[in-house]
């Protein structure tokens, strides 16, 4: 039974969807710990409510970076992590931390990267008339926002769009594609070459 650690900073939806769906899919992998940097982080109170371990690596408690990337890292070590899902976790971390985690760790970003990576991408999205925005799951690089795609899907942006219209569009497809990626990885079915990602088995990484 592989060992998953999820790192949030807030709401913790995404976290909430791979909850679920390991339970109804019955995956062969249990999330064995929530660790937040932010300790009012709202999913840390559902995952408490459901049982799972929780933990807070409050980066203001840090003095730089280094430091909180190794308390971070600890934290992830003690729970003995497989593999580690940043879903919505607002914090950049070094490339040493990357470096530990390297092929092991995912994230989620809320647009159709390589375009906008970092904040604010669905104002931006809207604010370049952009008629398509989307999702992405990615392998963690050192780069922020960026590494090997495992799964992009894609939403229509409305003329009425709003940002949270369109947060809200995208944020239902994000359930959708960061738990069939999570569970692509633990049935070791991504295979990873010169910075893309296929599917072992043909499936569609793809969700319009
Ligand atoms: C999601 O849109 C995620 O892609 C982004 O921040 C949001 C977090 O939402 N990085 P939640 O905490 O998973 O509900």
């Amino acid at each position: 039974m592989k060992r998953i650690v999820i790192l949030i900073s807030g709401r913790g939806s995404n976290m909430q969807a791979i909850v679920e769906a390991a339970a109804r899919e019955r995956w062969d992998a249990k999330v064995v710990a929530v660790i937040s940097n932010r300790p009012d982080a709202e999913g840390l109170v559902w995952a408490q409510a459901r049982g799972i371990e929780t933990d807070v690596v409050d980066h203001t408690l840090h003095a730089d970076r280094d430091a909180f990337d190794r308390a971070l890292a600890a934290a992830i070590k003690r729970h003995a992590a497989d593999l580690v899902l940043m879903a919505g976790f607002m914090r950049i971390v070094g490339a040493a931390f990357v470096r530990q985690h390297e092929g092991r760790m995912l994230n989620i970003h809320p647009s159709l990267l390589p375009a906008y990576p970092g904040l604010h991408t669905h104002r931006k999205a809207i604010e370049d008339g952009c008629k398509v925005a989307g999702a992405t799951v990615h392998f963690v690089t050192p780069t922020l926002d960026h590494g090997p795609i495992v799964m992009q899907a894609v939403v229509h942006v409305m003329a009425s769009d709003t940002e949270a219209s369109l947060a809200a569009r995208v944020l239902t497809k994000e359930h959708v594609i960061y738990p069939r990626s999570v569970r692509w990885w633990l049935e070791g079915r991504l295979h990873v070459q010169d910075g893309r990602v296929t599917h072992t088995e043909g499936e569609a990484q793809w969700l319009l």
